[in-house]
């Protein structure tokens, strides 16, 4: 079977490292990849390949899929999907898997988003959604100020700002309403209130009927340890997370999964794909931040390592129907990935620099290097973006597998490397 991968990051070069696994796979190819992605081994010896066509070039995409016969496509970034890329693979006959159009505007639009979740009864915060700034103004002061003020776009995980005065919300209002600084994504917003508790990811793998829960994993959004400094897309992950037991997890994924899917079906909305709630824990129960319509990153770099069925497989029955007669295996092992980032992130940063000591990591039994920004360059591995590396190790404990990742990250060097020294510390500490 040939399949596809679209994407670059450190998900891509996890999913594609765990597809090239399944005895189902002979080619692999990921557009456009990155230095991990092509150096991945598929079970015949072949190495998986990158091709230069970036994830949005929707057009190109199809037309390499058509000419090289690709058996199955998988997406991985939020964009694509927002374009329709499954819409437009279908159109030509080709099998792919992701959300539609229609079912990624879960994550393409907040306002989408926070709409349904009212009219499903699905627990989130107090919110309103608006187009004009006058009106938004005045209910962040109804919020006393104390706001999470969101782009209704896609703005790379960057689009929220966090208030906690009037005057901040009103700025955040007016910079994001009247000064475009997040562009076309932030002419209409949506605000709601401020929540405090302990922040989750949700995954599950849904079929258009049946939504199957993943584990549970917390990602690190902020930049520098404790939790400090701007948010980022994610500086680590681990999972399982000690906030929520076997029991807790099924009925907090109930109380959202349950009107999520009953809401999906009045309305005809066929999601096939990888449902990802952003969670609250609160003192008045779990509340839905935001859905996002994919896997995480740098989440998947933590659950594919712990994944014991086939990918392919298990993505099939996702395109297919069949979830409800597919049991999903996790190893009961913790898995922590770190990481790496390049000087300036989550700001501009620097490329092109040597990435030193991954040579001495390969082959390890529990301890994955996965690539995000990285770029060969006359056969060496240099860094080509904000987040460069996902040190993830697996383990026992959680303790033990912090410590794998980070004795690991110890050995890795490049110019104006950065990592937060306290992925999993909050869970260790629970
Ligand atoms: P989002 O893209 O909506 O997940 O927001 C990005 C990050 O902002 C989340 O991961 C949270 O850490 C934070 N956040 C979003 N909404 C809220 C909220 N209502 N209350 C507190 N924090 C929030
Ligand atoms: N881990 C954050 C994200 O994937 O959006």
């Amino acid at each position: 079977m040939k399949v596809l991968v679209v994407g670059s990051g450190g998900r891509e070069h996890a999913l594609v490292w765990k597809l090239a696994k399944s005895p189902h796979v002979t080619e692999l190819i990921c557009a456009p990849g990155n230095a991990g992605t092509s150096c991945v081994l598929l079970r015949s010896g072949n190495p998986a390949t990158n091709i230069p066509i970036a994830a949005d070039a929707l057009d190109a995409l199809r037309d390499h899929a058509v000419r090289h016969k690709i058996d199955l496509t998988v997406v991985g970034p939020d964009s694509p999907l927002a374009l329709g890329i499954v819409d437009h693979f279908q159109a030509a006959g080709l099998r792919i898997w992701g959300p539609n159009r229609r079912a990624a505007q879960f994550e393409s639009s907040k306002a989408f988003s926070q709409h349904f979740m009212l009219r499903h009864k699905i627990p989130t915060a107090r919110s309103g959604v608006f187009t004009d700034a006058f009106a938004a103004r005045r209910f962040a002061a109804e919020l006393d100020g104390r706001c999470a003020v969101k782009a209704d776009g896609l703005a790379l995980g960057k689009g929220v700002l966090l208030t906690h005065s009037v005057s901040e919300a009103e700025k955040a209002v007016d910079d994001m309403m009247l000064h475009g600084s997040f562009g076309e994504a932030g002419s209409r917003v949506v605000i709601q209130e401020l929540l405090e508790g302990i922040e989750i990811s949700l995954h599950a793998l849904c079929d258009g009927k049946t939504a199957r829960l993943f584990p549970t994993a917390q990602d690190h959004k902020r930049i520098s340890d404790n939790d400090q400094g701007l948010n980022t897309g994610g500086m680590g992950a681990y999972s399982p997370s000690p906030f929520l037991n076997d029991a807790d997890l099924e009925r907090v994924g109930q109380a959202i999964l349950g009107p999520w899917l009953e809401g999906c079906a009045e309305e005809g909305i066929d999601f096939k794909g990888l449902l990802y709630p952003g969670v609250m824990l609160t003192a008045s129960g779990p509340k839905v931040l935001e859905f996002n319509a994919r896997f995480g990153d740098p989440e998947t770099q933590a659950y594919l390592p712990r994944l014991e069925n086939d990918l392919v497989e298990l993505l099939s029955a996702s395109i297919d129907g069949t979830l409800n007669t597919t049991p999903i295996r996790w190893s009961p092992l913790s898995s922590l990935c770190v990481v790496i980032a390049s000087a300036g992130y989550p700001g501009p940063s620097p490329k092109g620099y040597p990435i030193h000591g991954l040579k001495d990591l390969s082959g390890h039994p529990q301890l994955e290097i996965f690539h995000a920004g990285t770029a060969l360059k006359d056969g060496e591995v240099v860094t080509a973006g904000g987040r460069v590396l996902g040190v993830t190790a697996w383990a026992q404990t959680l303790h033990e597998a912090q410590q794998a990742a980070y004795a690991a990250c110890d050995r890795i060097c490049f110019d104006g490397m950065q990592f937060r020294r306290d992925i999993g510390a909050k869970g260790l500490r629970h």
